[in-house]
């Protein structure tokens, strides 16, 4: 790439950066090495890897995260969007403790499971709400509700997203350059190892923000497909917003051919608007997968879904279970966070932040000359970067300047800022972030970009 030439100092940075990270981290250090004796790659999930080691954490509250080490950062990583509401929310604690004392658990539903499902109701104008324990879930039993209901096998899933570890979707999430084939026909790639055979051959891949090939897939695939599942909004490779017309196309492609549409809005709902991608979008689907932030930081997910879908539910034909589902922790902070603290002035308020902060961030890409740009959905965004929009996967594997990206990651952590590990993702604000939060954000951008630039 051009851009590659004009910063030929990265590498130099890069690894100034990395050393005082190192330094800084040290405890960590000692962390990872009594942490992988027990736990392959020293940490309970692979999404929370770092080379060469992890940063771990040891409490949280408001905007503020310690490490082990005692730094201190501001949170823009929020645990991966959960923290919407912001760590040890009073309101949440409270809602939880209370609950608690009244008994955590009975695999038998409470009150708090109905109060939750009408709230989900209510923001997405869904009818029917089921409740699960995690994302992966979530969209695991929607492709079982629409493969029961359609009595078909294949999965139409985008190139490049994710959707959670089950079988049916772990296919093309990020497949090399290589082996992805060429864009009208995309292969499907097995994220990793573990499924058996057929499994990756019933998901078939298209490029996001394609609706002709979406057209071309389901009609070649005539009667044999059982859903196309997306995220309206693509949240894994940075964010990649739907071009106009691309949701509502889809929908009205998945009406015609008798295809479930569903929604994967776990990474958006309750972050980008009340009723999630849904409402910002103004394209309802027939199922609509929740998780992450909706729960104030307990681990649930929620499964939304039309009366056809849910009939297949209520009379059992479809499975849809699980011990812990419903569990009254869980509701009662996600009846907290829904209904006390992402309240219609928590959301103006975020949204007002986020736009600053992106603001922010363009004054500095253009004072500097970064080939970067901003996109931000509600309390969520990210710089990219690159000069050009990216519409796909296949840009995002082209365009972005990603060492650029890794860099601005060890700025940020070196001063202060937590953000995701790796490239693919965003910053999400939390109703505890301030101004002045978003000051210390832009003072190491600037810190970034005038080194990089210099
Ligand atoms: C869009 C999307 N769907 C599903 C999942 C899976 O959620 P979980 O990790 O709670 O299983 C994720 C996780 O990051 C996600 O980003």
């Amino acid at each position: 790439m051009t851009v590659t030439a004009s910063f030929s100092q990265v590498p130099t940075l890069t690894e100034r950066e990395q050393a005082r990270l190192l330094e800084r981290t040290r405890r960590s250090g000692e962390y990872y090495e009594r942490a992988r004796r027990v736990m392959p790659g020293g940490v309970p999930s692979s999404f929370q890897r770092n080379d060469p080691w992890p940063i771990y954490i040891e409490r949280g509250t408001g905007a503020q995260v310690w490490d082990v080490d005692g730094n201190e950062y501001l949170d823009f990583h929020n645990g991966f969007g959960v923290m919407c509401v912001g760590h040890a929310n009073p309101q949440i604690s409270a809602a939880v403790k209370a609950r608690m004392d009244q008994g955590s658990h009975f695999a038998a539903p409470t009150e708090g499971s109905i109060i939750v499902a009408e709230e989900l109701r209510r923001r997405w104008g869904i009818p029917h709400w089921r409740f699960t324990n995690s994302g992966t879930e979530s969209t695991m039993d929607a492709v079982h509700l629409a493969r029961g209901f359609t009595g078909r096998d294949v999965i139409i899933k985008i190139e490049g997203t994710y959707h959670g570890h089950h079988d049916a979707v772990m296919v093309s999430v990020k497949p090399p350059a290589d082996q992805m084939g060429d864009r009208e026909h995309p292969n499907s790639i097995p994220y990793g190892l573990g499924y058996a055979p057929g499994t990756t051959e019933a998901t078939r891949v298209v490029p996001f923000n394609d609706a002709e090939a979406a057209e071309r897939a389901l009609s070649g695939l005539e009667g044999q497909v059982a859903g196309l599942i997306l995220e309206p909004a693509m949240m894994n490779i940075n964010i990649v917003p739907p071009v106009a017309g691309y949701l509502e196309r889809l929908r009205e492609l998945t009406t015609a051919h008798g295809v479930p549409l569903i929604f994967d809005e776990v990474k958006t709902g309750a972050a980008v608007a009340a009723g999630g991608a849904t409402e910002l979008f103004g394209v309802t689907p027939d199922l609509v997968c929740l998780a992450k932030a909706i729960c104030g930081g307990l681990p649930g997910g929620a499964i939304g879904m039309s009366d056809e879908l849910a009939a297949l539910v209520e009379s059992g034909a479809v499975r849809q279970q699980g011990t812990f589902n419903g569990n009254p922790l869980v509701m009662a902070a996600a009846e907290a966070t829904l209904l006390e603290v992402l309240t219609p002035d928590a959301y103006t308020r975020l949204h007002g932040l986020n736009e600053r902060l992106m603001e922010g961030c363009e004054r500095i890409i253009g004072e500097y000359g970064l080939p970067a740009h901003t996109v931000g959905l509600g309390s969520k965004g990210c710089v990219t970067f690159s000069s050009e929009p990216i519409r796909e996967y296949r840009d995002y594997c082209t365009k972005i300047h990603h060492e650029l990206s890794d860099l601005a990651w060890l700025y940020h952590m070196n001063q202060g800022i937590f953000m995701t590990p790796g490239q693919d993702e965003e910053w999400t604000l939390s109703v505890a972030h301030t101004d002045e939060h978003l000051a210390s954000y832009l003072e190491a951008f600037e810190l970034f970009a005038r080194d990089v630039t210099r």
